[in-house]
C-alpha cells in the first residue's frame, strides 16, 4: 500500500503521530494494537498524560497549589495510579471513586468530595479515609453532614460550592456556573451559609469553592469568578470566618478541532496575581481539571465495517457506536476522525456511524476520507468523558482500554464479554 504525500496531523498530542504512513501511539503501532486486541478499543499514551499533568506543575512553579485531578473524566485505575505518584489529589463526586482513589494508593487527605446528592454512607465513608475537604452544594447537606460527622465524634472540613452566576460561554449542557444550574449555593446567599457552617457543631469551614463548567477556553470567566470568590472571603473575613484555600475547580478546554487549548500556565499567572493584588496570595489554590489532563491523551480505535452509499449521504458504518463514545450524539461534540493508514485512494465525505440502532449514533458527520472495508479509524480526544460515559446499550459489551508506554503497552482494562453482562440478571424461573 503506497502512503498518500499529505498525512492528516492528529490533534492535541504529539503522542498520536504517524510513522512510515501509519498512525501510532509512541511508540507502538496503532494497526498493531487493533489487530491483537480488537475493536473498539480505548488507547491511552502514559507520556501524554504525563505532559499535560506536567503543564500544571510547570505554570504552579513554586506556588501552594494543589491540582485535584476530576477523575470523573477517566477513573481507570491505570490512569488514577499514574496522576497519583506525580503527586495529584482526586476531585471525587461518589463513594465508588474514593475507593479507586484508595485501591490505587491515592492520598485521601489531598481528595476534595464534590456533587450535590451525597449520601450518609458516603459522607461516613470519606470522613473514615481523612479526606481533605467536602466541598458543599447546599444548606441540608451542610446539616447532614454535620450531623454525621458529629456521631462520628470528627468534624467534617467544608467548603461551600459557590455559584458565582458568570457564564462560562461554553455547551449550555456542560455549563455550571450559571444560577439556573442545580450546582452550588447563589453567592448572595454565600455569608449566611457560610455563618450557618460556622455554628455547626460537625463542621469546619476550611476553605471555598466554585466550579462554572467545562471545555472553557478563555480566562475570563474563570477570573470573573474568582473576582466574586475573592468578594466574598472579604466578605467572611469580615465575619470573623477565615479560609485557608480556594478551590477554583476544572474546566480548561481542550483543542478538539481548531480551538486553542487554555494552558495551565496563562491561567495560573493570572490567579496569582489577583491573589496576591487582593492580599489573599497565601491562601492555598486548589484545581479539578478532568478533560484537560486526559482528553487529548486517549484514541477510540474502530474498525470499518461497511461503506454504505445512500442517496443522500455516505455512510462509514464502524463498530464503535454510541454506547462507546456519546459525546458527539450529546453534545453534539466535534472529535476528529483519523485513518490509521491512509490510502491514495480519492477520498469522499461520510458520515460516520455505529451499529446502535438509534438515528443518533453518531460518531462523526461530514469527514473526508479515504478507506476501505476492514480499515482502522482512530477517534481523537477520546480520553476524557469516553469510556467512562460508555454503555451496554444494545448489548454491547464495553470496549477494551491500553495504555501505551513508549515502546510496550499495558491492557488496563479487558473487554467485556457478554457473559459478564448477564451474569448479574436472572429470569423468574
Ligand atoms: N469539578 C467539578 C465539580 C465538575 O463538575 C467537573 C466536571 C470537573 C471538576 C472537571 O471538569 P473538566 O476539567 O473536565 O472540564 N461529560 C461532559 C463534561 C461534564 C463535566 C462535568 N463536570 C463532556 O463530555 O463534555
Amino acid at each position: 500500500m503506497t502512503t498518500p504525500a499529505f498525512l492528516p496531523t492528529p490533534v492535541g498530542s504529539p503522542h498520536f503521530a504517524y510513522r512510515d504512513g501509519t498512525l501510532h501511539a509512541e511508540g507502538v503501532s496503532v494497526a498493531h494494537l487493533a489487530e491483537r486486541l480488537g475493536t473498539p478499543l480505548y488507547v491511552y499514551s502514559r507520556a501524554a498524560l504525563r505532559a499535560a499533568y506536567g503543564a500544571y506543575r510547570d505554570g504552579i512553579g513554586a506556588r501552594d497549589v494543589l491540582v485535584c485531578y476530576g477523575m470523573k473524566a477517566n477513573s481507570n485505575l491505570a490512569v488514577l495510579r499514574e496522576f497519583a505518584r506525580m503527586g495529584a489529589g482526586f476531585d471525587i463526586v461518589s463513594a465508588g471513586e474514593l475507593q479507586r482513589v484508595l485501591a490505587v494508593g491515592g492520598d485521601p487527605g489531598k481528595v476534595v468530595f464534590s456533587g450535590v446528592g451525597k449520601q450518609a454512607a458516603e459522607m461516613r465513608l470519606a470522613l473514615e479515609a481523612g479526606v481533605k475537604c467536602f466541598n458543599v452544594e447546599s444548606v441540608p447537606e451542610l446539616h447532614r453532614l454535620s450531623e454525621v460527622a458529629h456521631a462520628m465524634g470528627k468534624r467534617a472540613p467544608v467548603s461551600l460550592r459557590v455559584n458565582p452566576d458568570v457564564d462560562p460561554k461554553t455547551h449550555p449542557y456542560i455549563s455550571t456556573g450559571l444560577k439556573e444550574n442545580k450546582f452550588g449555593i447563589a453567592i448572595e446567599e454565600a455569608p449566611a451559609a457560610y455563618r450557618t457552617a460556622a455554628a455547626l457543631p460537625g463542621i469546619e469551614v476550611v476553605g471555598v469553592d466554585c466550579h462554572i463548567g467545562s471545555q472553557i477556553t478563555e480566562t475570563a470567566p474563570f477570573l470573573d469568578a474568582l473576582d466574586k470568590l475573592l468578594d466574598l472571603l472579604d466578605e467572611l473575613a469580615a465575619n470573623g470566618i477565615q479560609v485557608e484555600h480556594l478551590d477554583l475547580g476544572g474546566g480548561l478546554g481542550i483543542r478538539y478541532f481548531d480551538e486553542t487549548a487554555l494552558a495551565p500556565s496563562d491561567l495560573l499567572a493570572r490567579v496569582f496575581e489577583r491573589i496576591d493584588a487582593r492580599g489573599y496570595g497565601s491562601r492555598q489554590i486548589v484545581l479539578e481539571p478532568g478533560r484537560s489532563l486526559v482528553g487529548n491523551a486517549g484514541l477510540l480505535v474502530t474498525r470499518v465495517e461497511y461503506l454504505k452509499p445512500t442517496e443522500a449521504r455516505n455512510f462509514l458504518i464502524v463498530d464503535a457506536a454510541m454506547n462507546d463514545l456519546i459525546r458527539p450524539t450529546l453534545y453534539e461534540a466535534y472529535h476528529g476522525v483519523l485513518a490509521v493508514a491512509p490510502r491514495t485512494d480519492a477520498p469522499a465525505r461520510y458520515d460516520v456511524v455505529g451499529p446502535v440502532c438509534e438515528s443518533g449514533d453518531w460518531l462523526a458527520k461530514d469527514r473526508e476520507l479515504a478507506v476501505r472495508e476492514g480499515d482502522y479509524l482512530a477517534v481523537e480526544s477520546a480520553g476524557a468523558y469516553g469510556m467512562v460515559m460508555a454503555s451496554n446499550y444494545n448489548t454491547r459489551p464495553r470496549a477494551a482500554e491500553v495504555m501505551v508506554d513508549g515502546e510496550r503497552y499495558h491492557v488496563v482494562r479487558a473487554r467485556e464479554t457478554v457473559e459478564q453482562l448477564l451474569a448479574l440478571e436472572s429470569t423468574l424461573g
